[in-house]
Formats: structure tokens, sequence, C-alpha cells
């Protein structure tokens, strides 16, 4: 059976346009043949159009980095969710911990985005969610997660197969070159899990939603991440930034 994983890279603001569209025929290339699970590549906005040309006709989705919620106006500097459905996106990251930090987002925000994807027909948010160190070392990382949850879905009506990916990137362990313990990670999935089975109903989860993780990912520490119940795949940020690197995460998830 053909895995219904998804394997995720976030460029993040890394590269310039031509070292994006250098390395995304790179992946092209070394993902010739792969076709198992899912796969999707976040580059930055202006790369989006060039990236999707070369993305064409392969196995591999184009995702965006960020939305607004509003949908056409005066918002300089802002882009909306039909424009990323122009531009070829599939996936559309929402809340990055990193916007979060340095642009002042927050969840009520990150909800008005998910509301805006969500109504795009073929747009499938990922919302990130996850505690920073003081929340974890103080214990209250189950709590956070759950209002994370809380802010950013409540209220949401979620109708026939629109898709919702949770990614839980823990922010301690963002860059650090060192992820979570895979055990860690697969009681915070399960916390995840539980909360969204409260708010929408154990079979719209299933049928509905798929929870990731992200944070410090590399060939060498995937293995672990394997064989985690509720795991349904991974967003990568540095790992993805060379070709062979991330095609060893992407096939050690995705069999
Ligand atoms: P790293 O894999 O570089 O830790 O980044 C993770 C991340 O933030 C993905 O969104």
């Amino acid at each position: 059976m053909k895995s219904d994983k998804i394997v995720i890279a976030n460029w993040k603001m890394k590269l310039n346009l031509a070292q994006t569209v250098d390395l995304a025929k790179k992946i092209k290339t070394k993902f010739k043949n792969f076709n198992k699970g899912e796969l999707a590549i976040c580059p930055n906005f202006i790369s989006l159009l060039e990236v999707g040309k070369i993305l064409k006709d392969t196995n591999i989705a184009l995702g965006a980095q960020d939305v607004f919620w509003e949908e056409l106006g005066a918002y300089t500097g802002e882009i909306s969710a039909s424009m990323l459905v122009e531009a070829g996106c599939s996936y559309v990251i929402v809340g990055h911990s990193e916007r979060r930090q340095f642009l002042m987002e927050n969840y009520e925000m990150i909800h008005k985005e998910i509301k805006a994807v969500l109504a795009q027909e073929d747009l499938t948010p990922i919302v990130c969610i996850g505690e920073n160190w003081e929340e974890r070392k103080t214990d209250r990382r189950d709590f956070v997660l759950f209002d994370q949850l809380q802010q950013a879905l409540s209220g949401l009506n979620i109708v026939g197969d629109q898709k919702i990916i949770i990614a839980y990137e823990p922010i301690w362990a963002i860059g650090s070159g060192t992820a979570i313990e895979p055990a860690e990670a697969e009681y915070a999935h399960k916390i995840i899990k539980l909360t969204l089975n409260d708010m929408f109903g154990m079979k719209t989860v299933d049928n509905n939603f798929k929870i990731i993780y992200g944070g410090s990912i590399n060939s060498e520490n995937v293995k672990g991440f394997t064989n985690l119940e509720n795991m349904d795949g991974l967003l990568v940020g540095g790992a993805s930034l060379d070709a062979n690197e991330f095609y060893k995460v992407a096939s050690a998830i995705l069999k």
C-alpha cells in the first residue's frame, strides 16, 4: 500500500532565486522515479512561479511559506490564499514559529489565515504549533499545544475532504541540530491527536488531519521517526537544502 505520509521542505529565506531554481532542478532529478507518499516544497514567494514550472509533471507539490487572511485590497506586502492557488500552490505554511517570533504573528491572526486557506478548495494549510524551551522545562507543553490548537482551529467548519496538516515544531529543536527524542514527539503527537478528536471528532480527524513533526530532522536521526504512532510525516528545514540529504530523509519516511 502506498504511504499516505507527507514530507515537506521549508526553504525559509535561505536561498535566492538562482539557488532556489538550482535546488528545485536537483530535487526533481533526484526524485525522478520516486513514487511514494507525498512530497512538497515551500520556496520563497518570488520563486514560486519558477519552481512551479520545474515541478510541473512531477509528483512534487508546491507550497508557500505564509499567507494573508484577506482576499484582495490595500494590504501592502501581503499575498492572499487565492493568489497562492493562482501561483500553483497546493500547500501553505501558516503561523511558523519564526513568524510568531520575528513578525509578532499570533494565533488570532493564524486562525484567520487558516480560514482564508480553507476557503480555497485545493489549498491545504500546514499549521505550525509547538512549545518553547521555557514552556517545556516547566512542564507546560501539553497545555501550550492544547491552547494553540484551540486558538488556531476553534469554530472552523471542516467540510468534505478539506485537509489540514498540523506541524508539531518544538521551537527549541528548530535549527538546533538536535531533534526531539522520538518518544517525546510521539507523546506530543498523541496530545495533539486527542485534542483534535475532542474538537472535531475522531472520524473527521482520521479523514481530514495529518500530524507531522519538524525540528532538526536529518538523514541520521530520521530513522527514529519512521514507525511512530500518529506520525504522518515531516516538515524539514536545513536538511531539505541539499537534494541528496532530502532524498535520504524522504525515502526513510515514505515507503
Ligand atoms: P530545521 O529542520 O532546520 O530545524 O527547521 C525546521 C523547521 O522550522 C521547518 O519548518
